[in-house]
């Protein structure tokens, strides 16, 4: 099967047969990283840049491991060091990146839309590392390989969002993903962090966190994203905690083998307990290690220019 795509920028974007094809890349890349030697040459001679605007840890540090696992040259961009300090802007920054050679570019920005723009004005290769409140393709992705790779299908499967949908990008990627697989997908929270556009998404919408925990194979909990709001959503975190928090106790009301997710970085004791972060049932880390792979997956795909994977 050959993927189309010079860019991946959202999965509202892409079809169950290129988020599988993704999938079944990353298969294969794991493989490539449980080996002695982690190294192929299938980005040799490429130049891959981490454009970050916005900080991260684990998305910047895997897409570099990636990218240095399939030997490109890799620059990361350092926003304080840039000449974006003195009114630089972000596709003039990026122009001049592509013009010393970049083919690929992985963009981390707290406008929605950045990387559509890069993509639309640049002839690199465009991968969203994250923009604004809208899309995290990469993390929903790594989402997907994980949960496959446990419970080995997603289609059928009722998947609990709980938190800020409201602000969060990693919801709305993984919302397009899981249903494109063919998973049922709840989101829960305070009705202030549930936007009214979600009426619009084939998602059941709860209000109680032990009614959506019901039956449910996963659940992805996320963080309250405190640097995009910009007035008070609920009355304090420990009102959040008590309603909206995941603890041993109501995770008792999901499937046993029920998968708990997180996309980091975790708030201990606000959106999850530490003994449910660090409980049996808890994924968190292999969502980590599995960014790898998937990181892996999306940069050889978009870099092998429509041929035959
Ligand atoms: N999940 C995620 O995007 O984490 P970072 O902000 O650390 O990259």
């Amino acid at each position: 099967m050959v993927f189309q795509r010079k860019h991946i920028l959202g999965l509202e974007e892409l079809d169950a047969r290129e988020i599988n094809l993704v999938l079944d890349t990353a298969a294969s890349m794991k493989e490539v990283s449980e080996r002695d030697v982690k190294k192929v040459p299938a980005l040799k001679g490429t130049t891959v840049v981490n454009l970050f605007f916005e900080p991260s840890t684990r998305t910047r540090s895997s897409f570099e491991i990636a990218e240095k696992r399939l030997s490109a040259d890799v620059l990361n961009f350092t926003l304080s060091q840039s000449s974006v300090i003195k009114g630089e802007t972000l596709l003039d920054t990026a122009r001049n990146l592509e013009a010393m050679g970049a083919g690929v570019i992985v963009i981390r920005h707290s406008m929605s839309g950045a990387p559509w723009l890069l993509a639309k004005e640049l002839h690199s290769s465009i991968i969203n590392a994250g923009d604004g409140s809208h899309e995290h393709p990469s993390q929903a992705l790594l989402d997907l390989f994980t949960i496959r790779e446990i419970k080995g299908e997603i289609g059928g499967l009722v998947v609990v969002i709980v938190g800020d949908i409201r602000h969060s990008r990693v919801a709305r990627s993984n919302i397009w993903g899981f249903l494109r697989l063919g998973a049922e997908v709840r989101v829960v929270g305070p009705a202030t962090l549930i936007p009214k556009e979600i009426e619009y998404m084939d998602v059941k919408v709860f209000y109680t966190l032990e009614e959506a925990l019901k039956d449910a194979d996963v659940v992805i909990m996320l963080r309250i994203q405190m640097e995009r709001q910009g007035s008070e959503y609920f009355p304090s975190l420990r009102e959040y905690s008590k309603f909206y928090g995941l603890s041993r106790e109501k995770l008792r009301i999901a499937k046993d083998d029920v998968s708990v997710m997180h996309p980091g970085p975790i708030n201990r004791g606000v959106e999850l307990s530490s003994e449910v972060a660090d409980d049996v049932n808890s994924v968190i880390l292999d969502q980590v290690s599995n960014g790898i792979a998937v990181r892996m997956a999306m940069l050889y795909l978009v870099a092998s220019g429509g041929r035959n994977v």
